[in-house]
């Protein structure tokens, strides 16, 4: 039997990521992965989480148990609204609803915005997890590398009768890059979306994961009108318990819970009531504290051992926070062959090229830093310097 007589015209534009087949091969014995997203298990609270869910059995068990809103649990959305009310947003409760963590609301930003063969704008690179979500509902999805560059794409975009439905922005500690947008370039960012009438998605799963240098400002208080925040616990909790939000004017969140409605009715209860638990008892801070130090070690030590065994003509970004950091070899040089002699020696990384919508980025790897110990960080770059030299006396 043909079951692709059978399949919609979505589900057929759904094509697995180029680099899926590539990161199965990282699965085995003794690989040094800087491929995943993973956060570091040391950051996971165990008898934190421990102890309130048992409070949560105790206390409110029946309800935590049992099917709740598709909004969310209203504690977790009060607690979670204080935290960006405190960065200058004007929001309630009733302006965020719970995901099942931030992958699901990007997915519902596709489904509630996007037809088919509509314009979105993302950056040039932009995270991988957006691009497939977007393109599972056949966006057209166009990149802009640079602020220059953003005018003229959407621009074009508009004379050409394609105008955009939203720029999708990671402002924080970007995946892949690890670069952080200026005051300026934010503010850049929404006079465009104000000039074409655009909407703009702030994604920021790594905004608390600030190792220095000084917070900047949430888009969304520039234009809290057009602004969708997307935010999750994963890398500031425990990713296991997928629980991420999405804050936007009444009337847009409205339009997220009816999407979300047909999608899984509502995130998983108990999880959301241990969050809202853990916040409330304030031990949120106090192991975001913890895992800020750790990263911030962990940073400092991927780009000490970068420094000490790469090539010179090697280029990295330098994050002031978050999970990754960007290297770029000179142009001409392909990491998807990199990547072939990396595993060979055992190690990984995640290929640039994935993670721009235009095929770019060829010369470009991204590493993550939380997840390896020092000694597999400095075993792992040590190979990795080794092969790109092997590769660069190939030529
Ligand atoms: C920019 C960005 N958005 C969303 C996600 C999805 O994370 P989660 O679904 O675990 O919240 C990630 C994960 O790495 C990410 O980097």
């Amino acid at each position: 039997m043909d079951i692709n007589q059978f399949l919609s015209d979505n589900a057929l534009n759904m094509k697995p990521s180029p680099i899926r087949e590539l990161l199965s091969m990282i699965n085995k014995p003794g690989m040094i992965s800087f491929a995943g997203g993973f956060p570091n298990p040391l950051s996971f609270p165990i008898p934190e989480i421990k102890q309130i869910m048992n409070e949560v059995l105790d206390e409110q068990g029946t309800q935590a148990l049992q099917y709740g809103g598709t909004d969310g649990n209203r504690s977790l959305r009060e607690e979670i609204a204080k935290r960006y009310i405190k960065q200058g947003m004007d929001i309630d409760a009733d302006n965020i609803i719970i995901t099942t963590a931030s992958q699901q609301a990007i997915d519902l930003t596709a489904r509630v915005f996007v037809n088919p063969g509509d314009t979105v704008v993302v950056g040039l690179p932009s995270y991988l997890g957006a691009l497939q979500a977007f393109n599972s509902v056949r966006a057209n999805i166009v990149g802009a590398e640079k602020d220059e560059e953003l005018e003229a794409v959407v621009r074009a975009m508009c004379m050409s009768g394609k105008k955009p439905k939203f720029i999708y922005a990671i402002p924080d500690f970007q995946n892949p890059s690890g670069l952080t947008m200026t005051v300026e370039q934010r503010k850049y960012m929404v006079h465009i979306a104000r000039k074409y009438d655009l909407l703009i998605v702030e994604d920021s799963p790594y905004r608390e994961i600030r190792f220095e240098g000084e917070h900047q400002p949430l888009i969304a208080t520039m234009a809290p009108e057009r602004t969708i925040v997307l935010g999750t616990f994963s890398k500031t909790f425990v990713p296991g318990f997928r629980l991420g939000w999405v804050i936007a004017p009444k009337e847009i969140v409205y339009r997220y819970n009816l999407a979300k409605q047909s999608s899984d009715l509502c995130s998983p209860i108990f999880d959301q009531c241990v969050a809202a638990k853990y916040l409330e008892k304030g031990y949120f801070e106090k192991n975001l504290e913890k895992t800020i130090e750790l990263y911030r070690h962990k940073r400092d030590f991927m780009l000490e051992c970068l420094e000490k065994y790469m090539p010179e003509n090697v280029k990295w970004t330098k994050p002031e926070g978050g999970l990754f950091l960007f290297v770029q070899l000179p142009e001409g040089y392909d990491t998807t062959e990199l990547f072939k002699m990396a595993i060979d020696q055992n190690v990984a990384f995640v290929i640039g090229e994935a993670f721009f919508c235009d095929g770019s980025g060829k010369n470009t790897m991204r590493l993550n830093f939380s997840f390896m110990d020092d000694a597999n960080i400095d075993e792992g770059i040590k190979r990795l310097a080794t092969t790109i030299r092997r590769l660069f006396e190939s030529r």
